[in-house]
């Protein structure tokens, strides 16, 4: 995308004065973040790619260190169960189909890519039934990427700036 913003440059770029943010917090009380998620649920209304309403958001210094505070979030915190965290090719490594048997017997946290990167095929879950949870990346899901056939409505749903903008050096999820 940097041809675009190179060619956008003047009506793009970002100025921060120098007073800016010098706290954590607006001088009205207000957390600046507030405002970062009322611009975030904007831009996922406008484009119709996930059911945004009603949804929290926590933000991550990119998709994948927040694939891994989901991972965290998701796994049983105690020494005696354990959940097998599965993945697929191409992406990431892994084969989800080959777990299919276990998947009622044994708890497993599944990713899965949708679309997938490189060959935006738009993937559903693989493993059902109650010991199996699902984190959805949804990097591409954006329809400068894939059609978007409908809003996604998962319970954990990543995006990355990465993607929407092309800004990956930026780290935002
Ligand atoms: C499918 C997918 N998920 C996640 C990432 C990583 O995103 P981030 O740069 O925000 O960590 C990428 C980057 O290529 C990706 O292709």
């Amino acid at each position: 995308m940097e041809p675009f913003w190179v060619k956008n440059t003047a009506s793009s770029s970002i100025v921060v004065v120098g007073w800016h943010r010098l706290s954590y917090e607006f001088s009205d009380g207000s957390l600046n973040l507030e405002e970062l998620k009322t611009q975030i649920r904007k831009v996922h209304a406008k484009v119709g790619n996930t059911k945004i309403d009603g949804t929290y958001i926590i933000f991550g210094a990119g998709a994948i260190q927040l694939l891994h505070a989901a991972v965290h979030a998701l796994s049983a915190h105690d020494s005696v169960s354990t959940a097998k965290f599965i993945t697929s090719t191409p992406y990431y490594p892994g084969d989800t189909s080959k777990w299919k048997k276990d998947a009622e017997d044994s708890s497993f946290i599944e990713l899965v890519t949708s679309p997938n990167n490189p060959d935006g095929e738009l993937r559903k879950a693989v493993l059902q039934g109650s010991n199996a949870k699902t984190i959805h990346d949804l990097a591409y899901y954006w329809p400068h990427f894939t059609p978007v056939p409908s809003p996604a409505d998962e319970d954990l749903m990543i995006f990355t700036l990465s993607k929407l903008t092309g800004h990956a050096g930026s780290r935002f999820g």
